[in-house]
């Protein structure tokens, strides 16, 4: 195939897996495949440069820096909406509509739509080609931050299907709460100043002249209209979700139609109450009346359209006082400082503890013991500080500081260089131990049933386990004399240990915790080794060799199973039974483990969806065209060009008869 028939080739496989990735939330292949897909559309360009399109994947980690941003009038003013807080302010939002409209008969219908906290932007759409984007602005006038824009993988550069010639479309820019948890630790452990929230994230993100930094964070796009729907064939503003849809953006899901007013009502009490439970933050619910032609007849005021409402939640920031400190001891000797609050509910949590990060931070926000602070929780991401309220210091307020020694253990505390983190050194700090127990036992670690966080600590300090292999020898007798245990706890525990004697190595390495090794490289790793005997004895270069696999995770690797102490451990784990097992074992119930299968022309008894289910589901993979890592090429009718292709390169082929018989 020629370099320009296979770059056209990738444009559409990557831009499709991104789309299945980013907007279905429904990834087809792995993040190794799509890397390797994206490395070769990289090399091609490098080599005809002049064949690089505006649309092409590799636009999208950044461009050149810009000293400034442009400005970018708006066409059609974008407006801000009018604020209601409960039942009340929805039902006189619709009685202003009917005075307006003189009549009494209520629309047919609302939108209902989650209001993300983010930043409001302006998508440009020209022939169906991403043209232009910006900011709000004032309204009237906004920034050109279109190659920032881009590098949101979830922005279409090019739509799914032609449309007007020109479209404005519009949405919110917001960063999810892991991504900004995430972000937030990156930032403390560099001592750099954290977001205060999603909307400051996102903008601080957005606002950045060099697009490659906004690249490196996790922004994601809601749609959630257009500048005018005359420019589209919708009737309402529930077509025109479906139709935005269609051209390949992201609508949020939790959308809904809601047929009148009290039903408007009873959704905003659905929606505070599972706002929790959404992986980004929202602030309220905007209500949208549905019909297009109505929205015409009632028009704007000077701001804000008289159609819609932006219905907000209770304030999840709060202030209250600082009573006291504290200093914990992380798993990996990191000194986290803990404020102690006068408690004080927060959006209907009560909140007494909030976290300081790191020293630095302390400094940044100058806080004292005493000192009145605004608080704000953000789901389920711990409570912080946002800041001090001016003007409320006693004069007495003694500044915090963090302490020279550890709390637990007394040894010395260091700040390595380049790191805003304080931690401990000692190997032996019971502090360290006991959370690396605790974490050991965890859900995020073996998940052992009848051990919680305060059995952990009761055995500690009894002294019962000092390290992890201590778990798997424990005795009844050793159990049932603590306080508040009996026979029976004792022996739900035992069995909860017992059941996790052979966990599967993914699983043990992230019960370690190791630094830098998560859920995921965990799995990586446990895929490339198979046994913890190997791991013991990998060289830096054959980690490095492993898809998906940074230094940092590999130099860790290597620190932590070449220290003698872990080596003594692991032999202490062993003699007392506990063997790590490769998921391989369990893949006696997926028959298509390890096989990848692409499919090429039409099936008859299966759609192709129902097809790469079934794949799925028996525990095999989707490849994305005819790659190295392919192993079957399933054919229907009328196959096309692929089937040459693969058996060219020993590809096995199968009827899709055969592909059925290979399923239990
Ligand atoms: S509609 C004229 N829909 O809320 C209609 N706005 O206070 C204007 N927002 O600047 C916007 N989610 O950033 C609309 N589903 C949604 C929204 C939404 C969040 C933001 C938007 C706007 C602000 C208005």
């Amino acid at each position: 195939m020629s370099d320009k028939k296979r770059l056209e080739e990738l444009h559409v496989l990557l831009t499709e897996h991104s789309y299945y990735y980013h907007v279905l939330d429904d990834p087809q292949i792995s993040d190794g495949e799509y890397d390797r897909l994206f490395q070769e559309l990289l090399e091609i360009e490098m080599h005809h440069p002049q064949w690089v399109t505006s649309d092409s994947p590799s636009q999208r980690v950044g461009a050149a820096v810009l000293d400034k941003f442009e400005q970018v009038p708006h066409r059609l003013p974008m407006l801000s909406l009018e604020n209601g807080f409960d039942e009340e302010d929805l039902r006189s939002f619709e009685a202003r509509l009917l005075r307006f409209l003189l009549t009494d008969v209520p629309p047919a219908g609302y939108m209902t739509e989650p209001k993300l906290d983010g930043l409001a932007v302006e998508l440009v759409y020209e022939d169906g080609l991403f043209v232009q984007g910006s900011t709000r602005g004032d309204g009237h006038i906004g920034e050109d931050i279109s190659t920032q824009l881009r590098t949101i993988p979830s922005i279409p550069l090019r739509l799914r299907q032609g449309s007007s010639s020109r479209l404005e479309v519009r949405g919110e820019v917001f960063m999810g709460r892991r991504g900004l948890e995430k972000l937030n630790q990156r930032r403390a452990e560099k001592g750099e100043s954290l977001f205060a929230n999603p909307r400051n994230a996102a903008a601080g993100s957005l606002r950045q002249l060099d697009s490659k930094i906004t690249a490196s964070r996790p922004l994601r796009f809601f749609v959630y209209g257009v500048a005018d729907p005359a420019d589209t064939s919708c009737k309402t503003q529930q077509e025109l979700l479906e139709f935005l849809a269609s051209l390949g953006f992201p609508v949020n899901d939790a959308v809904r139609f809601c047929p009148n007013i009290d039903s408007v009502i009873e959704r905003f009490a659905e929606l505070s109450s599972l706002r929790h439970t959404l992986s980004y933050e929202i602030d309220g619910m905007v209500v949208k009346v549905n019909d297009f032609s109505l929205q015409k007849r009632l028009g704007a005021k000077a701001r804000a359209p008289r159609w819609a409402i932006a219905c907000k939640f209770p304030a999840i920031q709060e202030s209250t006082q600082i009573l006291s400190v504290e200093f914990q001891v992380g798993r990996t000797g990191a000194v986290t400082p803990v404020a102690n609050l006068e408690p004080v509910d927060v959006g209907g949590v009560m909140v007494s503890r909030a976290t300081l990060h790191n020293g630095d931070e302390i400094l940044r926000k100058d806080l004292h013991i005493g000192d009145t602070v605004l608080i704000q929780r953000a789901g389920d991401v711990i409570p912080e500080i946002v800041k001090v309220v001016p003007g409320k210091r006693k004069p007495d307020a003694i500044p915090i500081a963090l302490p020279e020694n550890c709390p637990a253990c007394s040894h010395p505390l260091s700040k390595p260089e380049g790191e805003a983190v304080t931690r401990c050194f000692n190997l032996h700090c019971p502090a360290q131990r006991v959370r690396a127990l605790i974490h050991f036992c965890s859900r995020a670690g073996l998940d052992i049933d009848g051990l919680g966080k305060k059995s952990v600590e009761q055995l500690f300090d009894a002294q019962l386990i000092r390290d992890l292999p201590d778990i798997f020898t424990l005795q009844k007798e050793d159990l049932e004399q603590l306080d508040g245990w009996g026979g029976k706890s004792a022996e739900n525990a035992l069995s909860g240990i017992r059941a996790v004697r052979n966990p599967t190595l993914a699983r043990f390495l992230t019960a370690l915790g190791i630094r830098y090794i998560g859920e995921v490289t965990a799995e990586l790793l446990e895929r490339t080794f198979a046994n913890l005997e190997r791991l013991c004895a990998v060289s830096r270069e054959e980690l490095l060799e492993v898809e998906g696999l940074g230094e940092q995770a590999a130099d860790s690797i290597l620190a932590y199973f070449s220290d003698p102490s872990v080596q003594q451990m692991l032999k202490k784990f062993h003699d007392a039974g506990v063997r790590p097992v490769v998921a391989e074992l369990q893949k006696k119930s997926q028959p298509l483990a390890g096989e990848v299968f692409l499919f090429t022309g039409a099936l008859k008894k299966l759609s192709r969806t129902e097809a790469k289910k079934l794949v799925k589901d028996h525990g095999g993979q989707i490849a994305s065209g005819i790659t190295r890592k392919l192993t079957s090429l399933v054919v229907g009718e009328k196959p096309g060009s692929k089937l040459a292709k693969a058996r060219e390169q020993g590809k096995r082929i199968l009827t899709e008869d055969e592909f059925i018989a290979m399923l239990p």
